[in-house]
């Protein structure tokens, strides 16, 4: 058996000694270069650790706790989660703060039956507002997470608070202090759901600090399926960060007590990328795998980055991905791929055969579009041959009705940050968010073909309203773009998508999932009539 050790090293010698752009003496010393969001080479200022440099692949990858419910009774799970500041060894030498639903990050994994509903009690014991969104569920407005439907800390401290005050008065809502409950019907098939912090202004600075979690919604179509099971159907939250000296996680906060929002300037065209990448809050993690069948349900939850996935070595015959879903639930008929493209907030499940694999075989999760170490996500260590009942089906779920052709846009978007050190804010049709305005109102079970435009390229996300992609880049849709989705990465050349406006009447918003662009105003209401 071969016996190589993948070890990563890299600090500040590993990722500057690159030349800086003209523009560089706006710049602080913790710019360096990388690639573009768009996945184009040009200069990109990551957020780089300035402590020692991380081993790659020797912590192994956690599992996320599935959270059990407080009670059953009368037809509802009901769980209670505590936002609490927490450390945990995200870097194999440190202790990192971070702020954890029930104090880990990712929190504690919520798995329900489709049908069945949720009522998630949420405490806030931390030292700033929040709002917890379920990030592609269906659920009533005042439920949703609105970016102004504030928990404020149990703690006290922020009813005079100017930020708060301001928004307040556009909640859905209304503001809370201490806890609230957010009630989720769950009347969806299974898919991959995530929770996360939406607190207005601040969504990148709270998720960074870990506030993010899987939902899980699983029904009787997937459970008559030959999947892979327990432990051989794994999630897998990818979240790039960055470290101070002492461990402590780096973000380019302007305040960092987060009273005032906004990041430092350099992070403003492109978001806050960090040079570290974690799986389920552990950096570079190795996971020892059968050789068998698996389930990979992938999710992006960085703040900016996004990763070109792919196996090293890809199996024999290639196709390593077989794609099973979307972010929103199983597609009717598997679909292969090489390699993927997940944006921040997207979902991909996928099965991986490592069966395909001699035992001792050491399989890299690649980010083909990063630069260094952030070209690696995580390692698989192929151990040993396994009897396997999963099986790859060769259909999941019925064909869903075909999307309405491709026509006149019913509505058009375009996600606008213009070129660097510009200054302007990211805007949505030339105009940063206001919670007072209602830039979209479509009737309730209706769909619309919204044309979706970006410059340079940005990750849309929808809440409420689920959609297909019926054309990109004025061409049909990538094979990737299959099945349901809420969150669609627009390249320049754009992206048509068939919306459908189902559930629930009431005021919602849509954003670019780059959670600084969000923040410095990325983002719109539409209101369901
Ligand atoms: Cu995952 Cu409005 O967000
Ligand atoms: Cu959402
Ligand atoms: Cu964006």
């Amino acid at each position: 058996m071969a016996e190589r050790r993948d070890v990563l090293r890299w600090g500040l010698a590993g990722t500057l000694g690159v030349a800086l752009p003209g523009a560089a003496a706006v710049l602080s010393s913790r710019r360096t270069t990388g690639r573009s969001p768009a996945g184009r080479p040009g200069p990109v200022p990551t957020a780089t650790s300035s402590g020692p440099p991380v081993e790659a692949f020797t912590d192994p990858l956690p599992i996320p706790a599935v959270l059990r419910p407080v009670s059953t009774t009368d037809g509802v799970d009901r769980y209670e989660i505590r936002q609490v500041e927490a450390r945990q060894r995200i870097r194999p030498d440190a202790e990192t703060a971070i702020w954890g639903y029930e104090g880990t990050f990712p929190g504690p994994t919520i798995e329900v039956r489709s049908g069945r509903p949720v009522a998630m009690t949420h405490h806030n014991e931390l030292p700033a507002p929040t709002v917890v969104h379920l990030h592609g569920a269906v659920v009533a407005a005042d439920h949703d997470g609105y970016p102004s439907d504030f928990v404020l800390p149990a703690g006290g401290g922020w009813d005079t608070d100017s930020g708060v005050a301001a928004h307040a008065a556009h909640s859905v809502a209304g503001v809370a202090t201490g806890s609230r409950t957010y009630r989720y019907p769950n009347e969806q098939p299974a898919t991959t759901l995530w929770y996360h912090d939406h607190r207005m202004d601040f969504s990148g600075p709270q998720q960074y600090r870990g506030l993010a979690g899987f939902y899980l919604i699983r029904d009787e179509v997937e459970d008559a399926l030959p999947l892979p099971r327990d432990a051989r159907e794994i999630p897998l939250m990818i979240a790039d960060r960055a470290f101070d000296p002492d461990g402590a996680l780096f973000y380019p906060s302007t305040d960092p007590t987060l009273h005032e929002p906004g990041v430092a300037v350099e992070f403003h065209h492109s978001g806050v990328l960090g040079d570290t990448i974690s799986v389920n809050g552990v950096a570079w993690p190795s996971c020892e795998v059968d050789a068998a069948l698996y389930r990979l349900r992938i999710v992006n939850a960085s703040n900016a980055r996004q990763y070109q996935l792919a196996l090293d070595p890809p199996p024999p015959g290639g196709s390593g991905f077989i794609q099973i879903g979307s972010d929103l639930g199983l597609l009717p008929r598997p679909v292969r791929h090489d390699t993927f493209l997940i944006t921040p907030g997207e979902r991909y499940d996928v099965l991986v055969d490592f069966a395909a694999y001699s035992p001792g075989t050491e399989v890299r999760l690649r980010n083909t579009i990063g630069e260094g170490p952030t070209g690696y996500v995580m390692r698989f260590d192929v151990a040993r041959r396994v009897t396997d009942e999963a099986r790859v089906p060769e259909a999941l779920v019925p064909d869903p009705e075909p999307p309405p052709a491709t026509g006149p846009a019913d509505r058009s978007f375009s996600f606008f940050s213009g070129p660097e050190l510009t200054g302007l804010p990211p805007t949505i049709n030339l105009q940063t968010f206001d919670a007072s305005r209602i830039d979209a109102r479509p009737a309730l079970d209706t769909t619309e073909i919204w044309n979706l435009t970006a410059d340079p390229s940005h990750p849309v996300h929808l809440h409420l309203a689920h959609f297909r992609v019926v054309g990109r880049d004025g061409g049909p849709p990538a094979a990737q773009d299959a099945g349901w989705k809420d969150t669609v990465f627009i390249p320049e050349g754009g992206v048509q998508v068939a919306v459908r406006f189902a559930g629930y009447r009431g005021r919602y918003v849509f954003h670019c999932h780059n959670l600084e662009h969000a923040d410095s105003g990325m983002m719109a209401n539409l209101e369901v009539q």
